[in-house]
């Protein structure tokens, strides 16, 4: 089975679960960049992201050269911003147009996860989503705690990849 975890982190946390995701599966890794990438760290971040979402624009990305069609299940992961998925997973999705795959989801998040799932379900329709994990600030966690919630999720996607041959 060949696995692909994408996924957009702004500040690290995302990224942090994603490369311990594709570790744990033995997937391969596609980061998402932006073409031009907000500068972090300062209060503008929060009212220029959440404008984003709101507007619902798709920043352009930085090329990549993986195929989505040579994977059996695609991991997309995003920290949430207003309640939804990065504007930069936006521009991904709608240019990939993805559809029949195995999708799984994990997102990142501070205090809520809003309407995250339903944003996805809606977004990535005609896929099959087999699951979805949350981390609240994993960066702040103990590795050796996320380390062991990643182990027992990639256990369950292998299991359901299994049984739903
Ligand atoms: C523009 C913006 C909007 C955000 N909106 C939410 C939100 O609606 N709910 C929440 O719990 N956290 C929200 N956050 C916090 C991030 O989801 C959280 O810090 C996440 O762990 C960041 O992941 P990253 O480090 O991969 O970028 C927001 C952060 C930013 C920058």
């Amino acid at each position: 089975m060949k696995s692909l975890v994408v996924y957009y982190s702004f500040e690290k946390n995302a990224k942090f679960v994603g490369d311990l995701i594709a570790k744990e599966l033995g997937a391969e890794i596609l980061e998402l960049k932006l073409e031009t990438e907000p500068k972090s760290k300062d209060y503008m971040k929060y009212y220029l992201g959440e404008k984003q979402v709101l507007m619902k624009t798709t920043p352009k990305l930085q090329p990549y050269q993986l195929k989505l069609k040579d994977f059996d299940l695609i991991i997309i992961g995003t920290p949430i911003w207003s309640g939804t998925f990065a504007p930069a997973i936006r521009t991904f999705l709608m240019q990939e147009k993805i559809e029949h795959k195995k999708i799984a989801l994990f997102y990142c998040f501070t205090v809520k996860r809003g309407r995250i799932s339903n944003h996805f379900k809606k977004a990535l329709k005609g896929n099959n989503i087999i699951s979805e994990i949350g981390f609240k600030e994993p960066l702040q966690e103990e590795l050796e705690l996320i380390q062991k919630r990643i182990k027992r999720w990639v256990q369950k996607l292998l299991n359901c990849m299994a049984t739903d041959k």
